[in-house]
């Protein structure tokens, strides 16, 4: 059933990009160029050894600068297509002048003036007698019809061929539009759809989820089988081996623009016998070079695009509502097209040369070497990107990331130089947003922390002891009105590394006569935030002075989710994903009382008792958190129960705990364990519960149970922020509940909203 909808997904998805490439070719402009009959005949005529041509000079110098040249073509022009010949003309003055010749070649009426009548120049079979290297010709020739038409094709099908890479490069970027309206047009319907609810029981039928219109339907099956399931339906933040799983939204974006830059590779070509270019080679020929400038010239406009998608200030990421998650996934995708592309132009150039085992001559050109350096480099990014890497390595992977991206970004500088800069704008583009984004970065670390230049801001503890997530208190130099969802990169300046920054979410917050204190709660890994911990331990132990240090902020970013418009809230956290949850339960807590009944749960499960302790005394405090309830499960792997938390508690907050299993009565993982929803327990009475348990709840059953509690029309927003397994857990248990069977409900009724600690 699964992989049947994610097939149909995506074959809708393939054959909705076919007539995009066929619309894409249509709208190619083929109106017919001045240029074509000048160039036809002089395509034609450089096949032809004219006794007058002077070698030593340049390819066009020596044509310019030889008369028989000059008269043949000007005579084959008045034979063939006089009434353009002049427009083609001006290309030749244009480029005398541009290269310093300029005067030397008499204008194209003054040719005609001086050339001998056109029936006393001999028409010649260009193809046949004038290419033979032993016939030097020293009177003027007109190449016969045949050869005319052919050096015509060959223009019109390069002239085809270049708008076709261009075009199909700037459909990528068309592409982009539509997603970017998408996520704009997704964003506006979410808020309206949040803004506009109306509470109402629907009295006629009493159903949870409202009416079942044919839009509600759709809807709910857009919800269901696209906007909310991981790709294959179960795992998104696990990922698959070394591969991260897109959500199905994503897939489908992503399947969509991968396709297109394939079928756009495969189509369009044209190739013909006595191709003026290349009259000794076969079709394959020009098939390959076609294929090669194609992926090339598509290979660039790839790179703004995959800049574009991976820039912490972006513009995309500001109109769309877009996770930096989400984006990044693009972006890597965005990356592999382009450097397939690199990699097949690169394949294709060096096949088409090693024809004539000419490499060596080409070796030596600067733009050949540079773009062989260039596709190695680009595809080096790929074994320094892989997930491995960057969980054991991060540090090394953003430094050889970085670095390798402004070698390739130099060397393809180097690479098209020889187009005379008609290929930088797409560098610069890379360069423009990346400038944007790291001045942005400069700007925010001024803006909070421009008073901490000298001297301390921050403080850090360890909440519970030795072990536990680190609590860091950092002093902003302004004011700031904080939002749920945001979160900050930190930087210590002193550090031997002062460059080095991470991300974590703001939990809480507290304004103060001088600037705002954001409080931070984060899980000590192995690299930054292992070097805090042992800072912190030392000064538990005496060694070192005080916990006092400079942090740098940079922030805020990430969006936050408009649960507090639903009725019913759910938020879910695991272990240090708590942080992510604060400031919604503050909000919620803070904003004026809405007018519909409002019930909000947080579900905690947690292993470690200690900072459980630490984080219910103080920021989940029942002075903090009346009206909502709170429900603690204390999973076994460290052997904690519930008991243990409750004893680390201060005794006004123990004196709140409703433990009916504080002993720890057996973990609880089937919903068939859960305790009964008693009548006026789970009852949203306004006063809220604070709950401990030992055990885990299965995430079944915790939305089943809030689903529960829906009445009439309300609506239920779900919240994650947890270990990745939790999460595809909490995210599948959603998913599954949208459609029309026994205890599912209408796409609106329920929104699930996750949270990420990693991308
Ligand atoms: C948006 C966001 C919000 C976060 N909020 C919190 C939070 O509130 N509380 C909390 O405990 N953790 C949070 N994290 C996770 C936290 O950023 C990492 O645990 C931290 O960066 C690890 O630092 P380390 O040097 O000790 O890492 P290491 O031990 O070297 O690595 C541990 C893991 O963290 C990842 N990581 C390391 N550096 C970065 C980085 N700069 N950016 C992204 N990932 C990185 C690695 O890939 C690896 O998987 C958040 C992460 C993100 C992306
Ligand atoms: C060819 O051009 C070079 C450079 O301008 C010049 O020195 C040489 O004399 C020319 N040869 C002939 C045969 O005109
Ligand atoms: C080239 O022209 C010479 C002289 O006209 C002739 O002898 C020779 O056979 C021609 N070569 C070919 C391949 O046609
Ligand atoms: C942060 O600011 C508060 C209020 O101004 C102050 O009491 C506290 O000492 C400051 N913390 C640090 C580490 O400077």
């Amino acid at each position: 059933m699964r992989t049947t909808t994610t097939t149909t997904v995506l074959s809708l998805a393939a054959l909705a990009a076919a007539p995009l490439a066929l619309a894409a070719e249509k709208v190619i402009d083929v109106r017919p160029r001045p240029t074509w009959c000048f160039f036809g005949c002089d395509d034609v005529l450089s096949a032809i050894h004219f006794v007058d041509k002077n070698d030593t000079l340049g390819y066009y110098e020596s044509k310019i600068a030889s008369p028989l040249y000059v008269t043949s073509v000007v005579a084959c022009m008045q034979t063939y297509c006089a009434a353009n010949a002049i427009p083609g003309w001006d290309y030749v003055l244009k480029y005398a002048a541009e290269n310093g010749a300029e005067g030397l070649v008499p204008s194209y009426n003054d040719i005609v003036k001086k050339l001998p009548p056109l029936s006393s120049i001999p028409v010649i079979d260009v193809e046949t007698i004038g290419k033979n290297e032993s016939n030097m010709y020293h009177y003027p020739v007109i190449p016969n019809q045949e050869n005319f038409d052919h050096g015509k094709e060959t223009e019109i099908w390069w002239d085809m061929e270049m708008i076709q890479h261009h075009a199909y490069g700037w459909s990528m970027y068309i592409l982009l539009g539509l997603m970017v309206a998408f996520g704009i047009a997704n964003r506006l319907f979410t808020l309206y759809v949040a803004r506009s609810h109306k509470y109402t029981v629907d009295a006629e039928s009493g159903a949870v989820g409202g009416k079942r219109g044919p839009m509600t339907s759709a809807y709910t099956w857009y919800r269901a089988k696209i906007s909310t399931p991981a790709l294959l339906g179960y795992r998104h933040l696990q990922p698959w081996g070394w591969i991260s799983i897109p959500t199905r939204i994503q897939a489908i974006a992503i399947a969509f623009y991968v396709l297109l830059n394939f079928i756009f590779t495969l189509v369009g070509y044209h190739t013909f016998d006595h191709h003026a270019y290349w009259p000794t080679e076969p079709q394959s020929f020009q098939l390959w070079r076609y294929v090669a400038d194609r992926t090339g010239i598509m290979a660039f406009y790839n790179l703004p695009l995959l800049w574009i998608l991976a820039g912490r200030n972006d513009i995309l990421i500001w109109v769309t509502g877009w996770t930096y998650q989400s984006c990044n996934i693009f972006h890597r995708w965005a990356a592999r097209v382009a450097i397939v592309q690199a990699i097949v132009h690169s394949a294709a150039y060096t096949w088409l040369e090693l024809r004539h085992e000419k490499y060596s001559e080409f070796w030596a050109e600067e733009y050949w070497r540079m773009g062989v350096f260039a596709t190695v480099c680009m595809c080096l990014l790929i074994p320094f990107s892989l997930k491995p890497v960057r969980e054991k390595a991060y540090e090394f992977f953003l430094i050889m990331h970085i670095l390798l991206a402004v070698v390739v970004l130099v060397m393809l500088w180097y690479h098209v130089k020889i187009f005379d800069g008609s290929y930088n704008p797409w560098l610069w583009a890379c360069v423009g947003i990346w400038a944007f984004d790291r001045l942005l970065r400069i700007v925010r670390i001024t803006v909070l922390s421009f008073r901490t230049a000298t001297g301390q801001n921050t403080v850090a503890t360890m909440t519970g002891g030795s072990e536990g997530l680190i609590r860091m208190s950092i002093n902003s130099s302004v004011r700031i009105n904080p939002k749920p969802g945001s979160y900050y990169f930190l930087y210590s300046p002193r550090s031997i590394k002062p460059w080095e920054n991470h991300p974590f979410t703001l939990g809480s917050w507290e304004q103060t006569d001088a600037g705002t204190t954001l409080h931070f709660l984060f899980a000590p890994q192995a690299g930054w935030t292992r070097s805090i911990q042992k800072r912190i331990a030392k000064v538990n132990e005496g060694v070192a002075p005080s916990t006092s240090m400079r942090v740098l902020l940079e922030g805020p970013y990430g969006h936050d989710h408009p649960v507090t418009s639903y009725e019913n809230i759910l938020l879910v956290a695991g272990g240090s994903g708590i942080t992510a949850l604060l400031p919604y339960v503050f909000a919620l807590q803070n904003e004026p009382a809405p007018r519909h009944a409002r019930h909000v749960t947080v579900v905690w499960v947690v292993r470690n008792a200690h900072y459980a302790a630490d984080v219910l005394a103080r920021e989940l405090a029942p002075k903090h958190t009346a009206g909502i309830d709170i429900q603690v499960y204390v999973s076994r792997e460290e052997g904690a129960t519930a008991s243990d938390v409750i004893d680390g508690l201060p005794t006004e907050v123990a004196a709140e705990v409703e433990s009916d299993d504080g002993s720890g009565s057996g973990p609880q993982e089937s919903p068939s364990q859960e305790k009964p929803v008693g009548k006026g327990e789970d009852d949203s009475d306004g006063e809220g519960h604070l709950r401990i348990r030992s055990g885990r709840p299965t995430m079944e059953a915790l939305v089943a149970r809030s689903m529960s509690q829906l009445v009439g029309a309300e609506r239920l927003a779900v919240l994650g922020c947890g270990p990745a397994g939790m999460m595809d857990d909490l995210r599948r248990a959603v998913s599954t509940r949208y459609g029309s069977g026994e205890g599912q409900v209408s796409g609106s009724t329920i929104e699930y909203f996750e949270e990420a600690f990693m991308w």
